[in-house]
């Protein structure tokens, strides 16, 4: 690494410190360290992720940070401080909020989501913006952690959010990894790639979630991965099933037993449509055997259309012609 990123890691390493000294150890910290206590976080989890919290005041790390050696310019560069338009110094970016680093492929701290903590009128994440060490559509939550796990389970599990990383390890999954929100990278897919050939997607059971289910499954199948997708039920995110449900029943019926991708599929296919139009039952059909068109096994599809039969009541035998039109 360049001089200049020894710096930006350096700078990092003290926030780190900094932030996860005060949400343990000061009476400041204490609201914090409750509401994710509220959240189900163990002392244990918060020491293993190094989660912190930066106070609300303008300035704290400004100051540890100049008392270092470091001049706010770098901070800027950083991400860490902002600089004031008028010239009159800088201020710190992350202020009262839960500090969760984020860590290169080596463990190094290079960036940082910070979440709120009541309902305030900002946005719930706020991220350290791109910079020579930090780029948000290569980073994968936990990779450098997860590497071993990853390897001895010969698949990695793909999550939406840090939080549900975290939540994970509760049920003894360490294989984890997530985007930094719902979009999927040629960088990330890359390196999926060196690590395992098997990926099980596991989004929120919301519509994004299933709109990135869908899109990840593709993307990853496409680069020939073995793909399959742990639903969740409606409503529901992996941290909140693990702590509505213990983490045990995640483990045993949300992760280890996930959909294929034709089957997944399927149940995409059928969210948000009525059989009781005609309309919605034959979207359905065509939507199905599209992906069943090209793709699948003889075995595959005949298994699929008798499922389809099975939903619809239409005949296999239409169904199974329909499908022959369409190859
Ligand atoms: N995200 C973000 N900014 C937001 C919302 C989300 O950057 N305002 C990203 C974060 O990286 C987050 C991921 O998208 O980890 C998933 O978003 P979401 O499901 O909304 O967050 P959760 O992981 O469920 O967080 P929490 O449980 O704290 O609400
Ligand atoms: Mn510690
Ligand atoms: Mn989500
Ligand atoms: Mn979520
Ligand atoms: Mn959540």
């Amino acid at each position: 690494a360049s001089k200049e990123a020894d710096r930006l890691i350096e700078m990092h390493k003290i926030a780190s410190n900094f932030y996860h000294h005060l949400l343990l150890n000061t009476v400041e910290g204490e609201n914090a360290l409750s509401y994710l206590k509220k959240r189900g976080f163990s002392r244990d989890l918060i020491e293993k992720y190094g989660i912190g919290w930066s106070l609300p005041n303008w300035d704290s790390l400004s100051l540890l940070l100049q008392r270092n050696g470091f001049g706010l310019e770098e901070a800027e560069k950083a991400g860490l401080v902002i600089l004031r338009e008028n010239g009159d110094g800088a201020f710190d970016r992350f202020r009262g909020r839960v500090m969760f680093p984020l860590h290169d492929d080596h463990g190094k701290v290079i960036g940082f989501s910070g979440r709120i903590i009541d309902d305030q009128d900002e946005p719930k994440y706020l991220n350290s913006p791109e910079t020579p060490i930090f780029n948000k559509g290569k980073l994968l939550y936990n990779l450098h952690r997860a590497r071993v796990p990853i390897r001895k389970n010969g698949k990695i599990i793909l999550f939406e959010g840090f939080m549900d990383v975290i939540a994970a390890s509760k049920s003894g999954i360490e294989h984890a990894v997530a985007t930094m929100g719902t979009s999927l990278t040629p960088a990330h897919i890359g390196k999926i790639k060196r690590l395992a050939n098997h990926v099980v997607v596991s989004t929120d059971g919301d519509s994004a979630g299933w709109e990135a289910a869908k899109r990840y499954s593709e993307m990853l199948k496409n680069e020939g991965l073995q793909t399959d997708i742990a639903v969740l039920p409606e409503g529901l995110d992996p941290d909140e099933y693990i702590n509505k449900f213990g983490p045990e029943d995640f483990a045993e019926k949300i992760i280890g037993k996930p959909h294929s991708f034709l089957a997944f599929i399927m149940m995409y296919a059928r969210r948000n449509k009525n059989f009781k139009f005609e309309n919605d039952l034959l979207q359905y059909i065509h939507e199905v055997l599209e992906h069943l068109v090209g793709q699948s096994s003889p075995v595959e599809r005949d298994l699929y259309i008798r499922q389809l039969s099975e939903e619809t009541k239409i005949s296999e035998e239409a169904i199974l012609q329909q499908f022959r039109k369409m190859e």
